[in-house]
């Protein structure tokens, strides 16, 4: 079995081009699994996957859930609202006492930046990022990057904007390390309120304006407002905000050419994109969370063939 270099999948940042071209190409091949009618292969039957969620999340749990179960691993889940980290039960000791039931790996989301690196440290399993925080959000970037080599075939030098809310989001700051690591050009748009300064330093550029964003691009990946994580106002409304960033109809149909149209979810449609865009055919939005199932596959399996 191929395996990759790490032993955890902690975020893009740190993994290598040939981890990711292995995971995709893993993933090429588990899609063609689940699309046969038989859609279970026994390649984890005698792994444990804890998946363990400390924030909300709909397309990511079900998608590793179901990953797990369509390589054959026991699954078993928890989540925050219903355990007894309410009493006080600190993360490692939560994870440990998983742990002792016999668990191999842990695929945890966590609304801290850091928490998956932080566990990683002090526990003894395989460890997946399933979303921390702003930080990093491994798995999405690479259904992302999947779907647009299913869609456009290789990344080298293709343009990718970014829209929305970069400094809230984990998904952006992943996608801009794969993008890049698979030789994509990124840049990224939105309001200078919700672009952090340091992103010019990763090698990619800022274009405030939206219409010229799309007018460059070949994908525009448009972001949800997170502002579950804004604790003050970074634009006067949501009205005005989709105004000058939301993609509608009419703006995608005043381009030149006809670019790809992404968004990780959850949409807030009739903010950063209407439903027209949204359910139109230059969206592989649903094809986003199809790929999902088949790269979770892939990086568990990779994974879980690691030796430590
Ligand atoms: N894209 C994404 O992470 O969605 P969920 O929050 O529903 O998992």
């Amino acid at each position: 079995m191929s395996h990759l270099s790490q032993k955890h999948l902690l975020g893009i940042k740190n993994i290598t081009k040939n981890d990711i071209d292995l995971i995709l190409s893993t993933a090429q091949n588990f899609k063609e699994v689940i699309n046969r009618p038989i859609k279970k292969v026994p390649s984890l039957r005698d792994i444990t996957v804890a998946n363990l969620f400390f924030e909300n999340s709909t397309r990511t749990r079900l998608s590793f859930e179901l990953a797990q179960k369509r390589l054959s691993a026991d699954v078993i889940n928890f989540s925050a609202s219903n355990s007894s980290v309410k009493k006080g039960e600190t993360l490692v000791d939560t994870v440990n006492n998983i742990l002792a039931m016999k668990v191999d790996m842990i695929v945890m989301r966590h609304s801290s930046p850091g928490a998956a690196v932080f566990l990683a440290k002090r526990v003894n399993a395989k460890i997946v990022n399933a979303g921390d925080g702003a930080h990093e959000h491994p798995t999405q970037a690479l259904l992302d990057a999947f779907s647009i080599q299913e869609k456009l075939g290789s990344l080298k030098d293709k343009k990718i904007v970014i829209v929305g809310d970069i400094l809230h989001s984990r998904v952006a700051l992943s996608n801009i390390f794969c993008l890049q690591k698979l030789g994509a050009k990124v840049k990224v748009c939105g309001p200078q309120t919700l672009i952090p300064k340091y992103i010019t330093s990763l090698g990619v550029e800022v274009e405030l304006d939206l219409k010229k964003a799309l007018e460059w691009c070949d994908v525009a990946n448009m972001l949800r407002i997170q502002l579950e994580r804004q604790d003050i106002k970074f634009f006067p409304s949501l009205r005005e905000y989709s105004m000058l960033y939301g993609l509608n109809k009419s703006l995608l149909d005043s381009l030149n050419k006809k670019i790809v149209i992404m968004h990780p979810g959850p949409i807030n449609r009739g903010v950063e994109i209407t439903s027209d865009v949204a359910d139109s055919e230059q969206s592989i939005i649903l094809e986003q969370v199809e790929n999902g199932v088949a790269v979770r596959m892939a990086v568990m399996y990779l994974l879980a063939g690691k030796q430590d």
